[in-house]
């Protein structure tokens, strides 16, 4: 060794004794017997309490904030150690330069956890949530998530505020684009596929991100549909068809939770021991930390239940809320309420040991920088598999709502008249929460339908989506008459769902309904590709078009998507995850409702239903067509009568009777026919997605045991009960076969 080299040597030498020495409390050195409670205790003991209060601070940075941004000079406040985690930044570059300022220029060196809302996707934009959910494919939900996470790792995240897993029933509510629809089982199933897919291997691994289970709880279900309202039901209510889809998130793994904005039995979730202590912690069992929402700490002086901030701060903290998202509250008021022994210094440990622990697990205390590589970064974003899984998954999505006279697939010599104010548009094809995602790496319907087509195509906007303006109706319908077949493609804009969004009228916006009404009067074939972040209200279209597909927001691949899907090389499968009601009169309109005293009878004036309506949607639950045909046996069960830890094994025929292959989703219903308190007519149980060749038959075999029956009976116990009960199995929900089975 010369001399030179000996000096570097003894120079790292003395750079790691001091990275030890900094570190050594809480970094892993090889080898090392410490536990992550022994190094979280170890660095708790070295917290001052305006630093662990720092920790327990969440706060955003100015990039894309959903609301008031109420802190400035974020630096400053990581300088400080008044906030342990930040939001809405992102990208290596960035997050490299604020972790270097947390664990270089602060006392104890803490690195920071990174977040942001990556909800279907981070760069590559798969389908929103609940078009994803119309594809019922677990895998496909899972590996969209964990493309999400792949390329939110890859730019400097840790953590999603994903996946919201709020049921909905309300179509007027704009957030049901983020969520799973109206049903409870299909719910907890993507649920868990999607907290599977973010988190991958486990926290810590540089392709995977933390998930956060949210809105906790029951924000998909306020008053009138009005975004923030006010929450109303019953204890019983909400546990068996609100509470499961976090319960099996957080049985799945889910390393965090976030409270929800609305009250919950006149306490607001952000200061609701009941939710977050009693329920989440002491039956679920969570382990991780709770978050607030933004600002949800503060609003609590709005809602009424306390006198200002500080009290607020006091109800969250003793409720068990761990972070305050970007509200300050816990910055500027636990200090002085630990002094007037309002909260005690034992509830801000444990929020913060919640804290560390995930840090710990992520190995930031190893390397701050883990996630910040900017070859990978590069690399990762929207690569090619990636597009492929997008173009894959958005195609899964699509939902055939109507194929009248075969118009669908469509001849790629045809002559087509493209119309409609979102078949050039790119911009809002990513959807709403589509994170860094942008409309520019979109592929519009049209530029999808001309990479594929021979024939030839004519374009005409013919209108906007909004707004009143007719004056294209002629040049659309001139080139609807010219055509061999019309496309027209309509829908409500991106901004129109999401995030306080609610709408009292759900139609199609605009004049885009006259406008099909207008093609249809050329005689034409009229295909409508629906754009749409939820169930819309489409009388009037359902009449006039020939076909129709819908498409919510597709993301990054949507005309490449579509135009597999309109030229038949792929197709559709998907079946709605929510019902399309009729009209907004007659909201909430689901499929397992319960039956009442008086149920249905056509022939009776005096009966639950409405003078003007049917009480049926226009298209329920579970509905969607094919390019094909399937038909169903009659479903059989090898025992009629079984007990508990027994298995019913429901088995299934399903032929595919058309021209083509296809993919067919097997639904499993059950109805419990007498029960200590009312049950709904039918509930989903299980389903089966089987590829059929044109003339193949299969027999799908569903298992049924006494825990799948189970429910909160009359004295509030979780079980079931003996008796009688009506499994049905078909393609939708309102198309099934029946077969009784008895429970001893
Ligand atoms: C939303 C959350 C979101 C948060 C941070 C809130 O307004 O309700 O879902 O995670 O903002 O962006």
């Amino acid at each position: 060794m010369n001399l030179r080299n000996k000096a570097l040597s003894a120079t790292l030498l003395l750079l790691g004794l001091a990275g030890c020495i900094t570190f050594s409390a809480y970094k892993t050195p090889k080898g090392a017997e410490k536990t992550i409670d022994q190094r979280v205790d170890s660095l708790l003991a070295k917290m001052t309490l305006q630093e662990k209060i720092g920790q327990m601070t969440l706060y955003t940075t100015d990039w894309g904030a959903t609301g008031p941004t109420i802190r400035e000079g974020y630096t400053n406040d990581i300088r400080s150690g008044a906030c342990g985690a930040l939001f809405n930044s992102h990208t290596v570059e960035f997050t490299r330069e604020l972790q270097r300022v947390a664990v270089e220029e602060t006392r104890l060196k803490i690195p920071l956890i990174f977040g942001y809302d990556v909800i279907h996707g981070y760069k590559t934009i798969f389908p929103i949530p609940l078009g994803e959910a119309a594809a019922w494919d677990l895998a496909a939900a899972e590996q969209s998530a964990h493309i999400a996470a792949v390329e939110a790792a890859a730019s400097g995240l840790h953590w999603t505020f994903a996946p919201m897993v709020d049921i909905c029933r309300d179509p007027r509510w704009g957030r049901v684009m983020e969520g799973a629809g109206e049903d409870t089982y299909l719910g907890c199933r993507l649920a868990e596929a999607r907290v599977r897919g973010f988190q991958g291997k486990g926290l810590g691994n540089t392709d995977a991100v933390m998930a956060c289970v949210k809105h906790y709880a029951a924000y998909g279900a306020p008053m009138g549909g009005r975004d923030y309202n006010t929450v109303e039901m019953s204890d019983r209510y909400f546990r068996e068809f609100y509470l499961p889809p976090y319960a099996a998130a957080i049985k799945a793994g889910a390393a965090t939770v976030m409270t929800s904005f609305n009250d919950f039995d006149g306490v607001p979730a952000t200061g609701n021991k009941y939710l977050l202590n009693d329920i989440l912690r002491d039956e679920l069992g969570f382990k991780g930390f709770v978050v607030t929402d933004y600002t949800s700490i503060n609003e609590m002086t709005s809602h009424g239940v306390v006198a200002n901030e500080k009290e607020a701060g006091e109800l969250a903290l003793n409720a068990g809320v761990d972070m305050d998202m970007q509200g300050a509250v816990y910055q500027r008021f636990t200090a002085e309420s630990l002094k007037e022994g309002k909260v005690s210094q034992k509830e801000i440990d444990t929020a913060v040991r919640r804290i560390l622990r995930i840090k710990f697990e992520l190995g930031l205390f190893e390397d701050p920088y883990k996630f910040c590589n900017a070859a990978r970064e590069k690399r990762e974003l929207l690569s090619k598999p990636h597009r492929e899984a997008a173009r894959d998954i958005a195609r899964k999505s699509v939902v055939l709502l109507k194929n009248e006279r075969e118009a669908l697939p469509l001849s790629k010599d045809a002559k087509l008249a493209v119309i409609g104010p979102l078949a050039d548009n790119t911009s809002d094809l990513i959807g709403p929460w589509s994170a860094a995602g942008s409309g520019d790496d979109c592929v519009s319907l049209l530029a999808g339908l001309k990479a594929q087509h021979k024939g030839k195509i004519n374009y005409v906007k013919g209108c906007d989506v909004e707004g009143d303006d007719r004056s294209g109706f002629t040049a659309a319908f001139s080139a609807a008459q010219a055509a061999d077949v019309v496309v027209v493609v309509v829908g409500e804009r991106a901004t129109m769902s999401g995030e306080a969004t609610s709408k009292v009228d759900i139609g199609l916006p605009g004049v885009q309904s006259l406008l099909i009404e207008k093609l249809a009067a050329t005689g034409k074939p009229v295909i409508v590709v629906l754009m749409n972040g939820r169930p819309l209200v489409i009388p009037e279209v359902d009449k006039n078009a020939t076909a129709i597909l819908e498409a919510w927001w597709l993301g990054t691949e949507t005309g490449n998507a579509l135009a597999d899907v309109l030229y038949g090389s792929y197709n559709p499968s998907g079946k709605l995850p929510m019902s399309f009601p009729r009209s907004v009169g007659q909201i909430p309109v689901f499929y397992n409702e319960k039956s009442t005293g008086r149920p249905f009878d056509p022939n009776s004036k005096w009966t639950s239903k409405y003078i003007d309506s049917p009480n049926t949607p226009l298209y329920p639950f579970g509905y969607g067509l094919s390019f094909t045909t399937f038909q169903y046996g009659a479903p059989t069960v090898h025992k009629t009568r079984f007990r508990k830890r027994e298995i019913v094994k429901v088995q299934v025929a399903v032929t595919n009777t058309g021209k083509v292959a296809g993919e067919e989703v097997v639904q499993l219903y059950v109805r419990d026919l007498v029960g200590s308190v009312t049950r709904p007519v039918k509930e989903l149980k299980g389903f089966q997605k089987v590829m059929l060749q044109a003339g193949e038959t299969r027999t799908l075999v569903f298992e049924l045991g006494e825990e799948d029956l189970r429910f909160y009976r009359f004295d509030s116990t979780f079980g079931s009960e003996p008796g009688e009960f009506d499994v049905m199995v078909g393609g939708s929900s309102d198309e099934v076969q029946h077969i009784r089975i008895s429970l001893d």
